[in-house]
């Protein structure tokens, strides 16, 4: 396959993908496809608060992300930053549950949350070009915004979300500054794409500086047929608002796909090819980048497996670095 930066920038796009301090990073195949194919890379967990600040106040942890960022300058791929605040409560570190946020707790809590944002903004390059501010603010299932430790103390998640995006813009006045949630055109639900238009509709209404949704695009086959339809009439609305879009996490889920590696592997490449056509049809799109480019590294074979124990296949790479087919499709 060519180089899939040169595919991206011909039509004035980005390609990427996250990578991590742990096997990725030790892996000189891995990074040798990143240089191939790659002008943008991301930090899977090393810029999340569960890496830097996963020891109480007032440490922070710079060193995973920091061996990253000098990778990727040094291979002149650009960066965008992952993430500032997670709002799933399940992934605050565990010091939170002990937290002693004295009499005042609204006050501890906001100082806490804008003191993480400018630290970490004024420690990061100043070439970082994007940044995802608020992470999954809103329940995948439901549509409701999710409670956290912060939003409990805050008023509700509504003002997290304006407290974090207008620290983060006093901090960075010209990056791209994104509100990225777990969609595609079938993760999740009909309720999480009405609840994340209506975060991003109140957020516009009160002039708070959200640049760009990202659409993390852990996508589901196998495909029920309607999805182009409903995904571009959402899309359409997203942009209409007036934000830019980002495909920030593109893997393919393919747990219900078929056994056989041949027929999987086209199942797979249909449905990247699909989604993607579907997604520029916008150009406020710019950017997308995998969540990791070879199958042995990712996260989808952990996070649920498949019935019949095999490996999965959602990612452009297979395990002796040849790309796929999903690789052509992109
Ligand atoms: C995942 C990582 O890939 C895993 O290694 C980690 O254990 C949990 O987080 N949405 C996101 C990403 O925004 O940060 C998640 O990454 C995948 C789903």
């Amino acid at each position: 396959v060519s180089p899939i930066k040169a595919a991206a920038s011909a039509k004035n796009m980005r390609f990427g993908t996250a990578f991590f301090t742990g096997d990725t990073y030790l892996d000189n195949a891995y990074l040798g496809l990143m240089q191939e194919h790659c002008n943008v890379a991301v930090s899977e967990n090393e810029h999340k608060w569960g890496d830097i600040r996963r020891n109480p106040p007032p440490e922070y942890r710079w060193q995973n992300g920091d061996t990253l960022v000098l990778w990727a300058q040094q291979n002149m791929i650009d960066y965008r930053f992952h993430v500032l605040l997670w709002e799933v409560e399940e992934r605050y570190p565990d010091w939170f549950a002990s937290y002693n946020w004295g009499t005042n707790e609204a006050a501890e809590a906001e100082r806490l949350l804008t003191d993480h944002i400018e630290t970490v903004a004024r420690r990061s390059p100043s070439d970082f070009y994007s940044w995802d501010v608020v992470n999954e603010a809103v329940d995948n299932t439901s549509g409701a915004y999710r409670e956290t430790p912060f939003s409990r103390r805050l008023g509700g998640m509504e003002n997290v979300v304006e407290l974090a995006f207008r620290t983060a813009r006093a901090e960075l006045p010209t990056a791209q500054l994104v509100y990225n949630d777990f969609m595609s055109w079938n993760s999740w639900s009909e309720n999480h794409r009405t609840g994340v238009l209506r975060l991003l509709e109140n957020m516009l209404a009160k002039g708070v500086p959200i640049d760009a949704l990202g659409l993390q695009s852990h996508v589901w086959g196998p495909r029920s047929g309607g999805e182009e339809a409903t995904w571009r009439a959402f899309l359409k609305e997203v942009t209409d608002m007036g934000l830019e879009l980002t495909i920030t996490e593109l893997d393919i889920e393919d747990q219900q796909l078929s056994a056989d590696i041949e027929t999987r592997d086209q199942e797979i490449a249909d449905t990247t090819k699909a989604y993607l056509e579907a997604c520029f049809e916008f150009d406020q799109l710019r950017d997308v980048l995998c969540w990791g480019l070879v199958h042995r590294y990712s996260w989808l074979q952990t996070f649920q497996q498949r019935a019949d124990g095999l490996q999965k296949r959602g990612l452009p790479f297979a395990d002796d670095y040849r790309p796929t087919l999903m690789a052509e499709a992109i």
